[in-house]
């Protein structure tokens, strides 16, 4: 029966439908109840306070950095301490420049606007952006051919929020037209425990604490893998000792084991990135596209999701010819040491 559990799963694979549920039941709703990341709570709640004491709206705010970590939940948190409505869209899910003036269109003064993937937005919506970013005014072209002309909108005080796992891909006028950008980071091992245990109250769990520090060692620095974790460890706690018996550390390593996560938190996708680059490309260097194909995945979920925790965890390096492997990568897979480290490429 346990054997029947989805536990090879990619950890690092996109949300599924049964995932995005998960995680608003888990989702904190305000900044207060967020664990970690303090500067960045600490510097919005100024941000929010001050805007409110000078009942004006809040600046528009840039949220950026590798999936699951708290952009969405952060602009909820923002939404509901301004006390304003979240409209929530997308940057796919704007296809042309009339999709985008029909939403900013239906804005009411202090609206928040959520748009996820922002580094998605094609071209001719940026640019009905700009200018509603900066003076709230909407441009829209009326009619076409030579009688078409151009009428100016006014648009109320909106917050923009925008959220992105690709700061990168965004244009610097978009960029520039942020009051303030932040990256969050992975999170340390002793907040995942907190976070873990806040979700095991959620979901009436019973987990001792050697089981909290087992799942977060292993949950790549991120609050939805810890989750997800906690979820299959319940799962095989289920079980295996029915609905009120609690997680021992033995229970969480075996369930652990048994979801294919290694001791680093390594799911597959990781593990088969950095064996194919040890194995099949000497440790590198090796362009991203060849170790893409060779991994048999698509090119933007490694380069988004696998490689920024290993790079941050010095497994991996960037470098101007290629990824390489590094020593501790060799070391974690027990493999001879290369002739020549990593450490002597010139690192991007
Ligand atoms: N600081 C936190 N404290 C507690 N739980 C958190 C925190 N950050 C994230 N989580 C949990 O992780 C889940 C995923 O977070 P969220 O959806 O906000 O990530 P994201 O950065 O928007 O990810 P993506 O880039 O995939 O959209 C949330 O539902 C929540 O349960
Ligand atoms: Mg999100």
């Amino acid at each position: 029966m346990i054997e029947s559990t989805d536990g090879r799963e990619s950890l690092t694979a996109s949300a599924l439908p049964d995932e995005a549920r998960f995680d608003e039941a888990l989702r904190p709703k305000t900044l207060g109840e967020m664990i970690g990341q303090e500067r960045v709570r600490e510097n919005l709640t100024v941000f929010i306070r001050a805007a409110r004491e000078r009942g004006d709206t809040l600046d528009h705010l840039l949220f950026h950095g590798p999936p699951g970590l708290g952009k969405t939940s952060l602009a909820c948190a923002v939404a509901r301490e301004m006390a304003a409505p979240l409209r929530a869209t997308s940057g796919p899910a704007i296809e042309r420049p009339g999709d985008l003036a029909a939403l900013l269109s239906n804005l009411e003064a202090g609206d928040v606007l959520f748009i996820d993937e922002i580094h998605r937005l094609p071209a001719a919506v940026e640019e009905i952006l700009y200018p509603a970013m900066e003076d709230f005014q909407l441009d829209i072209l009326i009619g076409q051919g030579p009688g078409a002309r151009s009428v100016r909108l006014e648009l109320p005080r909106f917050t923009l929020i925008g959220a992105t796992t690709r700061a990168g891909l965004l244009t610097s006028p978009l960029r520039d037209r942020f009051g303030w950008t932040t990256r969050l980071e992975y999170y340390p091992v002793h907040d995942i425990e907190r976070i873990l245990a806040r979700s095991a109250g959620l979901l009436s769990m019973r987990l001792e604490e050697p089981a909290v520090c087992e799942i977060a060692l292993r949950s790549r620095g991120t609050p939805r893998v810890g989750n997800r974790l906690l979820r299959r460890v319940r799962d095989f706690a289920e079980v295996k000792h029915g609905r009120n018996g609690s997680v021992t550390r033995e229970l969480a390593r075996f369930a652990l084991e048994r979801l294919d996560v290694d001791r680093a938190g390594f799911d597959r996708l990781d593990r088969a990135l950095l064996t194919t680059l040890l194995e099949k490309f000497d440790g590198g260097p090796v362009g991203l596209e060849t170790l893409a194909a060779a991994v048999g995945e698509d090119k933007g979920t490694l380069e988004d999701v696998v490689e920024p925790y290993l790079i941050h965890e010095g497994f991996l390096a960037r470098t101007p010819r290629g990824r390489v492997a590094t020593r501790l990568s060799r070391e974690h897979f027990g493999l001879p040491l290369a002739a020549r480290e990593p450490a002597q490429h010139k690192l991007l």
